[in-house]
């Protein structure tokens, strides 16, 4: 089973974030420790991160043909996205949405989600942990 961890615009940057938020984890150590936690739960994960809209976009296209799953972080994006969001209809697989940070508890504009209605699931301030709970999920569902 292969899953596809989409993480998007300024995820490339976490560990100069606020780190009342994101506690100075970087993009590498999540990526590490995502692919540890897939190792054990004996499932394939592809992490990817990119600034880029439309790369972003092509890769939610490319989960739809091939992932078994999909755990989706993109940033900023999430919250007005909406090509993002028509592209993530086209996945079949469970999706699940993760944030860092609890984004119902930060600013107003934060608490809105294009996406959240497309996921099985939805994992917010639980910091790279969501990742982990994310990926039992996902693994679980397919069981
Ligand atoms: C984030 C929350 C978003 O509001 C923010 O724009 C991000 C990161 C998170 O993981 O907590 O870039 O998705």
């Amino acid at each position: 089973m292969r899953i596809d961890v989409l993480n998007g615009v300024n995820l490339n940057v976490l560990g100069r974030r606020n780190p009342e938020h994101y506690r100075g984890l970087s993009l590498d150590r999540l990526e590490t420790q995502i692919y540890a936690w897939a190792k054990e739960l004996g499932c394939e994960a592809r992490c990817r991160q990119t600034n880029s809209e439309v790369e972003y976009v092509e890769w939610c296209h490319d989960a739809a043909e091939s992932a078994d799953g999909v755990i989706v972080n993109a940033g900023a994006w999430a919250h007005y996205n909406y090509a993002i969001r028509d592209a993530l209809e086209l996945v079949t697989a469970p999706i699940v949405e993760v944030h860092l940070s609890d984004v119902d508890r930060r600013e107003e504009w934060r608490r809105l989600s294009v996406i959240s209605d497309l996921a099985a699931e939805r994992i917010v301030g639980k910091g790279q942990e969501g990742y982990r709970l994310a990926l039992e999920y996902l693994v679980g569902a397919a069981a």
